[in-house]
């Protein structure tokens, strides 16, 4: 549902999330994360959206956490609202997720685009992890997702300079998978979204599971993982329908069941 901070609609099987805070460069306040997040769980469980993609606008994706709502906040105030764990509920997201990225993609903004599976960047996009320069340090998982998607050199000198990088870098380093022309990157992160939207939805939902499995266990529990989910998908009406449709040389139709 839109509301002021989000604005909310679908195209096909494709649910699209667009940050609209653009006076404060999308800067997320806890409002538009927990509507964010609460729209992000309603797509999951809508049977009509296959993927979701997560955009703002070409000047900002999103230029980090309100810092005018954080300097309000003493350690002890900021720790009972407990306030960063409405963010792990982003990883539980089971739809694949694409961000549609321009402009300053900063703080919360670079950890909430490594929250995404793939991400779209446009020529202008700058990411970075400014937070050392405000006298903090990321607290939604910065430093945790750009050592994993960077590795720790990279990440260790954006971390502790704060500066950005450019998205050329961050394709180079491997945070984006494409850089298109401003005007692009939005339909081409829609047209991403179409294509994986017509793939079987239970095998995407748990290739999605699986390669995230690969961050945080070790290479023999991932593979015992991967083979269970694949087993289970064996049980699908999608996989008898994609399989039969091979052998008959025609194009599948896949429902999701
Ligand atoms: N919080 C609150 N307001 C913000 C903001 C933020 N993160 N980023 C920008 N704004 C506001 C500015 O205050 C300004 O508002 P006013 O017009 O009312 O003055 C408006 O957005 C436009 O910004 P600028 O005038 O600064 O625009 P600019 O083009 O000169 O600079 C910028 C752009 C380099 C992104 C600069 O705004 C900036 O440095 N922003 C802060 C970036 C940052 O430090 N982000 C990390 C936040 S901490 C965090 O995210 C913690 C975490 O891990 C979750």
């Amino acid at each position: 549902m839109s509301t002021e901070l989000i604005k909310v609609k679908t195209d096909e099987q494709v649910g699209i999330i667009t940050l609209n805070r653009p006076q404060v460069l999308n800067a997320l306040n806890l409002q538009l994360i927990d509507e964010l997040v609460n729209e992000l769980e309603r797509m999951d469980q809508d049977k009509n959206i296959r993927v979701i993609v997560l955009t703002g606008n070409s000047k900002a994706f999103a230029a980090g956490a309100d810092i005018n709502e954080m300097a309000e906040e003493s350690a002890i105030s900021i720790m009972q609202k407990d306030q960063f764990a409405v963010w792990d509920r982003m990883s539980l997201i089971s739809k694949p997720i694409i961000g549609a990225i321009s402009g300053f993609t900063l703080g919360g903004g670079c950890e909430l685009m490594m929250n995404c599976d793939m991400v779209i960047a446009s020529e202008t996009t700058l990411i970075g992890q400014p937070e050392v320069k405000l006298g903090v340090m990321p607290g939604a998982g910065g430093t945790q997702r750009l050592v994993r998607a960077v590795g720790l050199r990279k990440a260790m000198e954006m971390l502790l300079t704060g500066d950005p990088i450019t998205a050329d870098q961050a394709l180079a380093y491997g945070l984006v998978n494409k850089v298109v022309p401003v005007e692009a990157y939005y339909n081409e992160a829609i047209k991403l979204a179409k294509q994986i939207a017509k793939q079987p939805p239970l095998a995407v939902q748990l290739i999605k599971k699986a390669a995230h499995k690969a961050e945080d266990l070790t290479l023999t529990e991932g593979m015992q993982y991967e083979r269970n989910c694949f087993y289970l998908l064996l049980a699908s009406e999608d996989r008898k329908e994609g399989m039969q449709a091979f052998i008959e040389k025609r194009k599948a139709h896949f429902q999701g069941k």
